[in-house]
Order: C-alpha cells, then structure tokens, then sequence
C-alpha cells in the first residue's frame, strides 16, 4: 500500500517520503481500516520537527497522520465491537500514527461510528479536534450555559470546532481572529469578534469565566487579565505541566523540568485566583460516539480549506505549518 513516512527530525522537505509498504494485518484486537480520508494537524508536522521526542520516540522510519475516516476490512478474533463493512472514524493511539496511508489496524477503543450526516472528507476532520476540545472544556473547565469563553484563533481547525461546540453548550462566545476570518467565525455564531490586527482583546472584554488558549506563549499570560476571580485558563499549547508529567507517568527529571518551566504561569495564576491547566487530548471512541450524535443534529459542520492527495501530503503539512488554515486540512485518500 502507499503510505507517508517520516525518516528523521527536522524540515519537512528533508524528511517526508511516499513509499510502498506492506499493508499491515490485525492483531486479534485489532481492526484493519481501509482510510477514505485523513485530516493534517499540527501535532504532524511538529512531529517531524522533534518537539514530540520527549515525550514518543518512534522507529524510524515511521507512518505519519492521526485523525482517519474508513470503512472496516478486516477484524481480530477478540474484537466484538465493529465489524466488517463499518464506517468509522476516529484519532488513532498517541504511538501508532499512520493515516497517511491507503490502511491502518486501529484498537476499536479509538474508533466511532462515522457521523451519517457527512461525507468521509468532513468526519476526518472532527475526531482530535473534537475530542481536544470536548476534553478541555467539558471535563476540564466544566463549562455550562450562559458562562462566558473566550476561544483564541477562531478560524483555526480547533477554534472552528470550539465556537460550534461553545454555542451548543449555550455559552457566550468571543473569539480573536484576523480581518479576513472576521466574518467566517460570526457565521459560525461567536457573539463577540475581536480582530487582533487592528484591537487589543485585553481592553475589550473581561470577567469571562474560560479562556480557551490554543496560541500559547505570551497570550496564554496575558488572557489571565480577562478572567474573573475563580476563572479557569485552559492552555492546549505547551510547555505541558507537572499534572501532565503525573497523569503520563513521566520520570523525576521530566516533572521536575516540567514544573520548572510553569512556575511563571502558575505564580501568575496563584496571584490572579486562576485556575490553570494544560490539557493534551487523549482519544478515545465513547467520546467521539457523544461528539457523532451532536454532528448529526446539525449543531456542528466542518470547514474545510483545502483537500490534497495523498502524494501530496509534504504539501499539506507545509501549507498547515505557515499557520493560516482556516478550519481543517484533507488527505483525500480513496
Ligand atoms: N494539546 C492538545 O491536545 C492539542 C490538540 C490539538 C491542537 N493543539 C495545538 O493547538 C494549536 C492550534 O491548533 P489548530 O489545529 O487550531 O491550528 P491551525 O488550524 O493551524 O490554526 C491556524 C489558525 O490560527 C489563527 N491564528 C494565528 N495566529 C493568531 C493570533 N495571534 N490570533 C488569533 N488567531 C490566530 C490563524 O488565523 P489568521 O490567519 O486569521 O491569523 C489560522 O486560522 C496548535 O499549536 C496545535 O498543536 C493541541
């Protein structure tokens, strides 16, 4: 089968290849997905770059891609959950990416049901978006009606997904983007848009209960200022936290390091009575079950910006990493 590999750490023209490999064939807890469809995130391209390293190390040369859209061609004797002929969908195990590729074997527990309502192309666009935000908000934050978010980038893959998620919750909703996106995130129902070339959103707003922080950096410091007392910063940008280095297991040096370098944020946050969090999603097919009933009612689309081929992926991945997407990026693959 034809598949994208990665063969070192560095630029991406330096180090994606397309190349025939065998088609892999389940274990018995496996299933074997033929892929209709990919999504880019940009967790593949910093992959390539090594800022993953610490935390997966992988053989290389290794496949690459994580959110798939498919149908089942094959079942393990142990799997009972899918079967043969199924549409599914879902973002594969943090240590076997590789839907890139013409097929994969997936442990059911990262898979769902495809959404009926939409085609291979929009459900392969859903599954880490999705699932990273629905994780953030809902189990971190505890989000519920009438509170008030503030979702940085909103035209981004993330920041579309959140906005439509946020509305279903019925949260008000404010969001940053450039002049250009400003119309694309209204239409998406955010009640607040703030365009960052021309205003600052640190005078505009402020005593929102969550601030959703997909950009990092100084941003994730700043927004501390338009929360309220008890407000909650939920950061999806690292550098990960000491709760991280716990919840993965990660050794003493790793979470004495981690610590280290959140002690400004966490001091910020102490001063500002904020709660602070970085959360990195973890995937998981129930959730992406409760994520296809809300697509189905409608209550969320997917936009997507550009669709590749599969040959074309080192394409793809640069066109993400120059950081203008609007919405989500696709590997048409059958
Ligand atoms: N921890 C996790 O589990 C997890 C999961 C998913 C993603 N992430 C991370 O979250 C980040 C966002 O992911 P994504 O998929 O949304 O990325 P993306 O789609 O590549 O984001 C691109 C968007 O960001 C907007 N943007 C860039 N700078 C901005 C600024 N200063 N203010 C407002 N908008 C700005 C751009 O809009 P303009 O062109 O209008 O500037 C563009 O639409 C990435 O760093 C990703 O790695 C983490």
């Amino acid at each position: 089968m034809k598949a994208i590999l990665f063969n070192g750490y560095g630029k991406l023209k330096d180090h994606i290849l397309l190349q025939d490999i065998p088609t892999p064939v389940p274990a018995e807890n496996e299933v074997l997905v033929q892929i209709f469809a990919a999504s880019i995130n940009p967790v593949d391209y910093k992959i390539v770059h090594g800022a993953m390293r610490l935390l997966h190390r992988f053989k290389l040369p290794q496949t690459l891609g994580f959110d798939l859209s498919g149908i089942v061609v094959s079942v393990g004797k142990n799997v009972s959950e899918f079967n043969i002929g199924q549409e599914v969908y879902g973002r594969v195990g943090d240590t076997h990416p590789g839907t890139f590729a013409e097929y994969i074997t997936v442990e059911p527990k990262y898979l769902a049901i495809k959404p009926r309502n939409i085609t291979h192309e929009e459900a392969a666009c859903l599954p880490l978006v999705g699932q990273t935000t629905v994780q953030a908000l809902t189990k971190i934050c505890e989000a519920k009606a009438r509170q008030k978010i503030l979702i940085h980038a909103g035209s981004g893959g993330i920041g579309m997904f959140a906005i439509q998620y946020a509305k279903y919750l019925k949260m008000h909703v404010a969001t940053t983007t450039s002049t250009a996106n400003i119309e694309r995130v209204k239409a998406l129902g955010a009640d607040v848009v703030i365009d960052y070339k021309t205003q600052n959103y640190l005078e505009l707003i402020k005593d929102y209960d969550i601030v959703y922080d997909t950009l990092g950096a100084q941003t994730k410091l700043d927004s501390m200022q338009i929360l309220k007392l008890g407000g909650k910063l939920v950061s999806i940008v690292g550098p990960p936290d000491r709760a991280f280095a716990v919840r993965m297991h990660l050794g003493f040096f790793l979470k004495t390091f981690l610590t280290l370098m959140n002690l400004k944020i966490q001091r910020i946050a102490k001063k500002n009575k904020i709660d602070y969090y970085y959360w990195l999603m973890q995937s998981d097919g129930k959730l992406l079950d409760e994520i296809t009933k809300i697509v189905e009612t409608g209550a969320i689309k997917v936009y997507i910006d550009k669709t590749f081929a599969l040959e074309q992926v080192l394409e793809a991945l640069q066109y993400v990493e120059a950081g203008r997407t609007k919405g989500k990026v696709v590997i048409k693959i059958r």
